[in-house]
């Protein structure tokens, strides 16, 4: 069964570019981002990790660990990565798990039969630090994703997780958020000391409250 948000991913181990890792170990007490490519030597896959590598201050302010996996095995990614880093201009630290023998792949329902029997869809998982799952996506693999999209979910996350607020459509870090609907306006008021907007009873703005 395919994982739904709020349960626990699942743990595993794995060989990697970095070495042997425990996953749940490994994301310790942070956030993870794990995400499939499908394949290594192939065009959207090069640019996806090689701009995955060039954010790599923005996911460590965030705390935020990065994992990619694809079904291919350790010394083929050992060689890729140096074409990653020699064409998207970058230095791919992060781990790539080697899943030749998909287990990684199918404990995450990685793979969609009717789309390829043999490579992973690009699936990407936010892991919050409770080990549960706060978001999945899922693109086919003619489309590379945005990972600046990935992070602005991340700020989302990590604010809603703090304060009773949401974040609006096209909502960037640094602007305007949502009161939750579980806050009466009376309550807010009292909450968020930069004012409170009302629009409706059900839409009331705040402005965002941890900067
Ligand atoms: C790519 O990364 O370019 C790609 C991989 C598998 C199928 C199609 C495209």
């Amino acid at each position: 069964m395919s994982l739904r948000l709020g349960d626990i991913v699942p743990d595993f181990t794995a060989q990697t570019t970095e070495g042997e890792i425990s996953f749940h170990e490994y994301l310790g007490d942070g956030w993870g981002v794990l995400f499939s490519h499908p394949a290594d030597y192939t065009p959207v896959c090069t640019t996806e990790l090689g701009k995955t590598a060039l954010l790599k201050h923005e996911f460590e302010k965030r705390n935020v660990k990065v994992l990619a996996v694809s079904v291919d095995p350790l010394d083929k990614h050992l060689l890729w990565r140096n074409d990653i880093n020699e064409t998207q201009h970058c230095s791919v630290d992060f781990p790539i798990i080697a899943d030749p023998d998909k287990k990684v792949a199918t404990l995450y329902d990685m793979i969609h039969p009717n789309a390829s029997e043999t490579f992973t869809v690009r699936s990407l998982f936010i892991i919050g630090p409770d080990k549960k799952l706060k978001l999945s996506l899922t693109y086919p693999a003619s489309t590379g994703r945005n990972f600046h999209e990935v992070i602005r979910v991340i700020d989302s996350l990590q604010l809603t997780a703090k304060y009773s607020v949401a974040t609006p459509a096209d909502w960037k870090n640094g602007e305007d958020v949502i009161v939750a609907i579980s806050v009466s306006t009376e309550d807010a008021i009292k909450k968020f000391d930069k004012g409170v907007r009302v629009v409706k009873p059900y839409l009331r703005y705040t402005p965002q409250p941890d900067i």
